[in-house]
């Protein structure tokens, strides 16, 4: 199978090419670098299936291009931090919004047959019902980032049901694990590098989080896109748990050995758009024969030594 992946250097999708590099298949990868590492790609560069293309999403013909001949879109690419979002009022509906009709028009114009897409459990905002599912209202949106890819998604349903390309829509909660390059881990191991004695954490700390390993992650959509049948399939991916943010400051702080003071900023969200509890209710996906393997403590774990084998990558983004 020929796999075309936007997003192909960033952590998620850079994963997703070794992955399916691993399982045989052939690997298109498309990239900005925007926020992509050319170190995730060095295994992959090797590879004689593994082909990149430098441009970016805005690019529709050089996208197009790209795409020929595609069996599976994996669309990865987008401004992935839900921070910001309203200190940037455009960033999110370009890039998460209209990029993803960039990316179902070509593969429209170029007869690819299926698109899977990296939503998010933001799209719920802040959700009445916990541990949220598939089907759950959505009444109020609560970031740009969620409501760029909520719109993401609808286009993408209607792609399906318009011109029968077959899409796979997956919220995930937090990912953590090898690459993980943003998010509050990476921000308190940066910061407890500089000063280990201090810790700032924004919100009261109470919140209420759910995360999930990277390889669990990549099993549940290679699984869904081999095994789901609907024209379009939407899964959560989460574990079955979640902690609050102080578990995971303890998790973090206990793997660095360091005993910081800690200052909150209060409230109990840690931004506009933070949401308090965030619990994905993942059973659709569970039916099909997936199970994470690692618990949320595992992952931060593993996450920690990761950045700490990683000194370059915490400075990448000064
Ligand atoms: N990491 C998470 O916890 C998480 C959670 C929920 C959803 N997601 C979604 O998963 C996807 C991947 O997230 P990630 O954590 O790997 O982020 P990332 O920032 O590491 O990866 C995004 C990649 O897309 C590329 N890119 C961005 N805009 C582009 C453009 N206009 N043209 C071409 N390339 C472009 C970047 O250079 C980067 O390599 C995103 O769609 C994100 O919204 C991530």
């Amino acid at each position: 199978m020929r796999v075309f992946i936007t997003g192909a250097a960033g952590f998620i999708g850079s994963s997703l090419v070794d992955r399916y590099l691993e399982l045989g298949h052939t690997v298109v990868g498309y990239d900005n670098f925007s926020t992509g590492q050319e170190s995730f790609l060095e295994g992959a560069a090797k590879n004689p299936r593994f082909q990149l293309v430098r441009a970016d999403l805005g690019e529709f013909e050089t996208l197009r291009a790209a795409m020929r001949g595609a069996d599976l879109v994996l669309h990865l690419a987008a401004n992935a931090d839900v921070r910001f979002g309203t200190d940037h009022p455009r960033r999110d509906l370009e890039q998460n919004t209209i990029f993803t009709w960039n990316v179902a028009e070509c593969a429209r114009l170029e007869k690819v047959p299926r698109i899977g897409f990296s939503s998010t459990g933001s799209v719920y905002g802040e959700a009445a019902v916990i541990p949220t599912p598939e089907d759950c209202p959505m009444p109020v949106q609560t970031s740009l980032y969620g409501a760029s890819k909520l719109a993401a998604e609808g286009i993408l349903q209607a792609y399906s049901e318009g011109f029968g390309i077959q899409v796979f829509i997956f919220r995930f909660v937090s990912i953590l694990g090898e690459r993980y390059t943003h998010g509050h881990v990476f921000d308190f191991v940066k910061r407890l590098g500089t000063d280990p004695t201090h810790l700032h954490i924004l919100g009261n700390g109470l919140q209420r989080k759910s995360y999930l390993y990277i390889q669990d992650c990549l099993d549940a959509i290679v699984l869904a896109v081999d095994k789901a049948e609907g024209k379009t399939n939407v899964f959560n991916l989460g574990t079955d748990e979640y902690c609050e943010l102080n578990d995971s400051v303890r998790y973090i702080c206990g793997r660095l050995g360091v005993q910081p003071e800690f200052s909150y900023s209060g409230g109990d969200r840690g931004w506009i758009g933070d949401n308090p509890f965030i619990w994905l209710e993942c059973s659709r996906i569970r039916a099909l024969g997936w199970k994470p393997k690692l618990t949320i403590r595992a992952a931060v774990e593993r996450t920690v030594d990761y950045l700490v084998s990683s000194p370059e990558l915490l400075h990448a983004r000064d």
